[in-house]
């Protein structure tokens, strides 16, 4: 069964409001072919959300909405944080869920990813969780039994249809904002186990179905690189996510 593309675009703590609305104004102009080929997702940081939502809404946008992280709390006393149902109320379809960013500085762990996880899925967005290792764990060549515990804790619990509709960006932490990147091939063994994870966990027909990304110095001149790969699905991007030409061509090699 084929998998659908996806291209989602971290924003990272870049945009206002206003650039977060004429950014996805502007990309729109060069996506507008692309959507049933490829799904084309921004994440924009919370304070722009709902001016990118409402600029998507109001000009019928073919691009998805997503958040780049939530509390798995449904509400409470818990200052400074987003709740769910808020990012519904402002018509996201996913959540980014433990990028190494959220991991490293914010002490975000393996099971407050598996309880962002599970909160995502309730409140009927999809999560995008990000995997991956640190540049210690590739050198000790424990690359793939690292990504593979990650999935494992992350995705603990989900039923075998939340395990098939998941999305999983495989990032490896040093590849991350540095212009280096594994070879394709190497990712995509990667993103093949991830998969196989999956399989173990959730059964063929969620390992067929579940989409991979790649995630880390994605550009215009690498992205169909990695889109060959039989086991990448698409990317999540960061740097090249904040031009609409970049990520517009990015989108346009998934297809
Ligand atoms: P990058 O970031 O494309 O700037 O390397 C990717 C990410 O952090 O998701």
């Amino acid at each position: 069964m084929a998998r659908r593309p996806m291209v989602a675009g971290n924003w990272k703590m870049y945009k206002t409001a206003g650039e977060g609305a004429i950014l996805v104004q502007n990309l729109e102009e060069h996506v507008r072919d692309l959507w049933e080929d490829v799904e084309v997702v921004v994440c924009p940081p919370f304070t722009a959300l709902k001016s990118v939502s409402t600029v998507i809404e109001l000009d019928r946008l073919q691009i998805g909405l997503g958040a780049q992280d939530m509390h798995w709390e449904p509400e409470g006393a818990y200052t400074g944080a987003i709740a769910a149902r808020m990012l519904v109320d402002l018509r996201c379809d996913y959540v980014i869920v433990g990028h190494s960013e959220r991991r490293e500085y914010f002490g975000e762990t393996d099971a407050t990813v598996n309880k962002k996880v599970h909160a995502v899925f309730e409140a009927g967005m999809v999560p995008i969780v990000c995997v991956g290792e640190s540049l210690a764990v590739r050198e000790a060549d424990e690359t793939e039994a690292f990504v593979r515990s990650q999935v494992r804790a992350a995705l603990e619990g989900l039923t075998a249809e939340q395990g098939a509709r998941v999305v999983i960006a495989y990032e490896p932490v040093w590849a991350i904002g540095t212009g280096r990147t594994p070879t394709p091939e190497g990712a995509n063994d990667v993103a093949r186990s991830i998969r196989a994870t999956v399989g173990a966990m959730f059964g063929q027909p969620a390992a067929m179905q579940v989409r991979v990304l790649y995630g880390g110095s994605v550009k215009p001149e690498n992205a169909s690189t990695f889109f060959v790969e039989p086991d990448i699905d698409g990317a999540l991007v960061g740097g090249a996510a904040l031009k609409a030409d970049s990520f517009a061509e990015i989108a346009e090699a998934a297809r």
